[in-house]
């Protein structure tokens, strides 16, 4: 909960969708600015921080960066336990990655804080071509569904920010910001689990 005053919060945010949607490559273009065309496939999940400014205040993310491939399913909980926010993604090139990305959804409203932000994002919209999601169709579904929607490209970077920008605005209840220590312990053993390097 926010403290009166506060200008800075923090707040778990978790990353859920099918493998290959670009999970990875958003959360790197945030927080690094950096796309790669072959960017590996998830092992376990990463961590990632990355600070969004907002008028008078500031939102520190700790984000979790977890595994499409399905085999990691069970893993999930443990990243949207507690979390504040999700970000669902689909391809827009890819019908099966949409289906997946509802079934999140579905599994959010079941299993997740009953106030978590959640959007839903439309990700290599730079491959307009080969688009098989309609931005209308999606739009309304999550319309319907209560979830922030937005397109986006990791690869060009539209959309990247504004996606953690309005999830920044609709957390009004972040937590404050506290002394470093809480994640310290977890961060380090998914990075060593993940083989990745935290990045913050
Ligand atoms: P898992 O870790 O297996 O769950 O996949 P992921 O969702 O993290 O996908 P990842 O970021 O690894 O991206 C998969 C592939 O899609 C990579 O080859 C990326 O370069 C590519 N990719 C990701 N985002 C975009 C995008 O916006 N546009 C295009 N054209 N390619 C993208
Ligand atoms: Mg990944």
């Amino acid at each position: 909960m926010a403290t009166a005053g506060s200008t800075h919060t923090q707040a778990k945010l978790v990353l859920l969708g099918d493998m290959g949607t670009g999970k990875s490559s958003l959360v790197l273009r945030f927080v690094k600015g950096q796309f790669y065309e072959f960017q590996e496939s998830t092992i376990g999940a990463a961590f990632f921080t990355q600070t969004v400014a907002l008028e008078g205040r500031s939102v520190k993310f700790e984000i979790w960066d977890t595994a499409g491939q399905e085999r990691y399913h069970s893993l999930a909980p443990m990243y949207y336990r507690g979390a504040a926010a999700a970000v669902v993604v689909y391809d827009i090139t890819n019908p099966d990655s949409f289906d997946r990305a509802k079934k999140w959804v579905e599994e959010l409203r079941q299993q997740g804080n009953p106030n978590m932000v959640v959007a839903f994002a439309g990700n290599k919209v730079d491959l307009e071509e080969k688009r098989q999601i309609k931005e209308e169709v999606a739009h309304a579904y999550a319309t319907e569904a209560g979830l922030l929607f937005i397109q986006t490209s990791a690869k060009t970077a539209q959309g990247v920010n504004e996606l953690f920008q309005e999830i920044a605005k609709s957390l009004p209840n972040a937590e404050p910001l506290q002394a470093p220590g809480r994640m310290v312990f977890v961060d380090k053993s998914y990075e060593r689990a993940s083989g990745y390097s935290c990045c913050s």
